[in-house]
């Protein structure tokens, strides 16, 4: 449990919050590539509570701004890309990505009163088919060196999802080893699928063994999980996964199970009561089979982003379809994580929760999330906050979704999915 002022810091994240402070301290996504085409219009968009116009200038550089023009406030979401820049449909004040003023047309030929306006004005970067913004000031860290980063485009894929809640209740949920044996399961567990060569898959040690015994492990970039479930005789199923400060996850996802990849879950807020959830999965060793992923999403996720199942309908749940299904709200997990972090509120009241014994991962990554808060507010800098590029090797964040022999160490079984150069740090 935490106070009623511990559970505002963690969760809220407007401008001049300490929780907004330590957000704004890592570069973040905001955006797919593809939502923002070349040549296309600018789009008014809201993250951490600040109302902005995302757009790219006509040499295709993204450009992240106050929506509303210095001038005298009027929406720049709807002006024109042309002249090196975004011009306001006011009165013809043209900005570029850096917020400079370029031309004021209405002032006198010799003015030089442009020079003074400097226009509020995010630095963005497009990596991997995603733009991210640093938000914290002009001294951004380094990008953090996360493994989606080097893998061919076709080894990936990307979601942008909007989420009805505040961003830290639905990664609590990513970091919640024990919800997939219930929220995420079949009725029966599932044996001898999906796996080639006829070895269980992870669903079946899931419905398997509903009680893991779970272990924590504090890390530099965040909290190692671990959760080991029995599986046949003399051996154990070993799950591992990550929180990363201060607002993603790691997880198994679909080609972690097969210890070929990983999934980022990053969940950025846009004010304090919805969220962007950005899903990225990747397999380092194969192109990815992308009909896998957007079958499933195709009748649960409208183009833009927006969840089919949702409060307003109650999730569409299917009360039949509950002797097959633990939710009876179908097979796709992110309906299922949507309602439970939705249904928790729209900000988590956490002074009322009882957490138990398979709550300590959570707990650990509240405590690393206000230990960061503390590390801005006295001007240090905060866990997986990256300035230098020896500590920008992140090889030791790996997954990992293997059945090993009871004796083995499953503490060390992560390395060798590491490179050599970190597999013998944190
Ligand atoms: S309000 Fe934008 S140019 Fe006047
Ligand atoms: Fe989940």
């Amino acid at each position: 449990m935490v106070s009623a002022r511990e559970n505002e810091l963690i969760t809220r994240t407007a401008p001049g919050t300490p929780g907004g402070a330590l957000m704004r301290r890592y570069w973040q996504p905001i955006a797919l590539s593809g939502d923002l085409p070349a040549g296309g219009a600018p789009g008014p968009i809201r993250i951490l509570g600040e109302d902005l116009v995302l757009f790219r200038d006509e040499a295709g550089r993204p450009g992240l701004l106050g929506i509303n023009c210095p001038h005298r406030s009027a929406d720049l979401s709807f002006g024109r890309i042309e002249d090196g820049g975004l011009r306001c449909l006011y009165h013809g004040w043209l900005f570029d990505i850096a917020g400079r003023c370029l031309e004021q047309p209405g002032e006198p030929a010799d003015s030089t009163y442009k020079d003074e306006i400097r226009h509020k004005a995010y630095p963005c970067r497009e990596l991997a088919g995603i733009i991210f913004t640093y938000m914290g000031g002009d001294d951004p860290p380094l990008f953090p060196d996360y493994e989606f980063l080097h893998v061919p485009e076709a080894h990936r894929y990307t979601t942008k999802t909007y989420i009805d809640c505040n961003y830290l209740q639905a990664l609590e949920g990513d970091i919640d080893p024990v919800h997939l044996s219930y929220l995420h399961t079949a009725v029966k567990p599932p044996d001898r699928r999906a796996v080639p060569g006829g070895a269980r898959s992870a669903d079946f040690h899931y419905g398997n063994d509903r009680r893991p015994t779970l272990e924590l492990e504090l890390a530099d970039f965040g909290v190692r999980i671990y959760s080991i479930r029995a599986a046949e005789p003399g051996k154990k199923y070993v799950r591992m996964t990550n929180f990363i400060m201060p607002n993603k996850a790691a997880i198994v996802g679909n080609e972690g199970r097969i210890n070929q990849g990983n999934q980022i879950n990053w969940h950025v807020p846009i004010d304090d009561t919805h969220h962007l959830r950005f899903d990225i999965t990747i397999n380092r060793e194969r192109p990815l089979d992308l009909d896998r992923y957007t079958a499933p999403i195709g009748p649960e996720v409208t183009p833009e982003g927006r969840m089919v199942r949702n409060q307003a309908n109650r999730y569409l749940q299917d009360r039949d379809e509950m002797s097959r299904t633990f939710t009876g709200m179908g097979g796709y997990f992110m309906a299922h994580d949507s309602f439970a972090s939705e249904s928790q509120g729209p900000i988590h009241d956490r002074t009322r929760e009882h957490l138990g014994t398979t709550d300590k991962f959570i707990a650990a990554a509240r405590r690393q999330i206000l230990e960061g808060i503390k590390d801005v507010e006295n001007g240090r800098e905060p866990r997986h906050s990256i300035r230098d590029e020896a500590d920008n090797d992140l090889s030791h964040i790996v997954v990992l979704s293997e059945v090993v022999p009871n004796e083995t160490d499953h503490r060390t079984l992560w390395k060798k999915y590491a490179t050599e150069s970190r597999a013998n740090g944190t």
